[in-house]
């Protein structure tokens, strides 16, 4: 990494998550003031729209710069993040201009330019959810036929497999990498990066990430992640960070013996001839799982 992002920057950036819900609501409101205000009942609720464009004007330019710092902190998706820096600094030019024509008085191409405000709005958002929530948050419990046409994920990457089989599966794809999927891929996983390591295949777990590689063949307890999930909770190193789901024993076991066999990418749990103990490990790791 080049320079270190400013402190200042990275706290200010935090607010982005916050601050970004009033612009959201403001333009919401102001279309739903003038769908209304065409209703004869509801005519002049439409009334004060200047103040609120001018609100959520400057709320959505503030929303913009505050995502932008935030994205100075690095580890998000690298697809996704410029789709939505760009979608969300459209947001905010849109909102301008719909300001000035409403300042201006001219009220049919105030009222263009907030529908395209809200439909840039739309992809903003979706884009931005997806970056905090994985691709595939809305789709992934959507009904099979739905899920299809958002084009969402097909569900689990890797599907759980009965314990009574695991002896002729690969380790890593039958036990470690659904471990590393549960604990660890929000973080690392296809979305974000986390100090540059993904775990979205064996050659990017391998690869490591900004410190190098994430394990050692052979050497679990000289490997970066086994020494991070070891250490105290509340040390900052720890791994997965103090308040995020934490592997069971039996995972990390089943992670520690992987490692000190080799980390082979192919080998079948029978290959590695494990004991009785180790056996009933992998099958507690095994179970969790699911
Ligand atoms: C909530 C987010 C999060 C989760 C979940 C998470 N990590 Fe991390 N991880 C990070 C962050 C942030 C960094 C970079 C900061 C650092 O090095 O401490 C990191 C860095 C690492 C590194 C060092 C990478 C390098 O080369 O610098 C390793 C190894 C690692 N994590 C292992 C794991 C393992 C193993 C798991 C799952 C059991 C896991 N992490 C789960 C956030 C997370």
């Amino acid at each position: 990494m080049s320079t270190a992002p400013n402190d200042l920057v990275l706290f200010l950036g935090r607010f982005h998550p916050v601050l970004v819900h009033l612009p959201i609501g403001g333009l919401v409101l102001l279309g739903i003031l003038e769908v209304l205000s065409k209703v004869r009942r509801f005519k002049g609720v439409a009334q004060n729209n200047g103040v609120i464009i001018a609100l959520v004007a400057a709320a959505s330019v503030t929303t913009a710069l505050l995502g932008w710092m935030l994205s100075q902190a690095g580890g998000y998706d690298p697809q996704l993040l410029p789709l939505h820096k760009w979608a969300g600094f459209a947001v905010a030019a849109f909102c301008i201009l719909a300001w000035l024509l409403n300042w201006l008085g001219c009220p049919r191409a105030y009222r263009l330019s907030l529908a395209a405000t809200l439909a840039v709005l739309v992809v903003a958002s979706h884009l931005g959810a997806s970056i905090t929530h994985g691709r595939d948050f809305l789709t992934q419990f959507a009904p099979k036929p739905l899920r299809a046409l958002l084009g969402g994920g097909s569900g689990p990457v890797v599907a759980p497999v009965p314990a009574a089989d695991l002896a002729q599966r690969p380790v890593f794809k039958a036990l470690i990498q659904p471990i590393l999927e549960r604990r660890c891929s929000t973080c690392h996983g296809p979305e974000k990066h986390k100090g540059n390591l993904s775990m979205e295949s064996y050659e990017t777990l391998v690869k490591g990430g900004k410190d190098g590689p994430a394990l050692i063949a052979g050497k679990a307890f000289d490997s970066p992640m086994i020494h991070r999930l070891l250490l105290p909770l509340n040390d900052d190193d720890h791994m997965p960070p103090d308040g995020k789901p934490q592997p069971t024993l039996a995972e990390i076991a089943a992670l520690q013996w992987w490692i000190e066999n080799g980390a082979p990418a192919d080998k079948t749990v029978g290959d590695l001839k494990p004991s009785p103990e180790i056996q009933r490990i992998l099958d507690a790791a095994q179970a969790g799982t699911k």
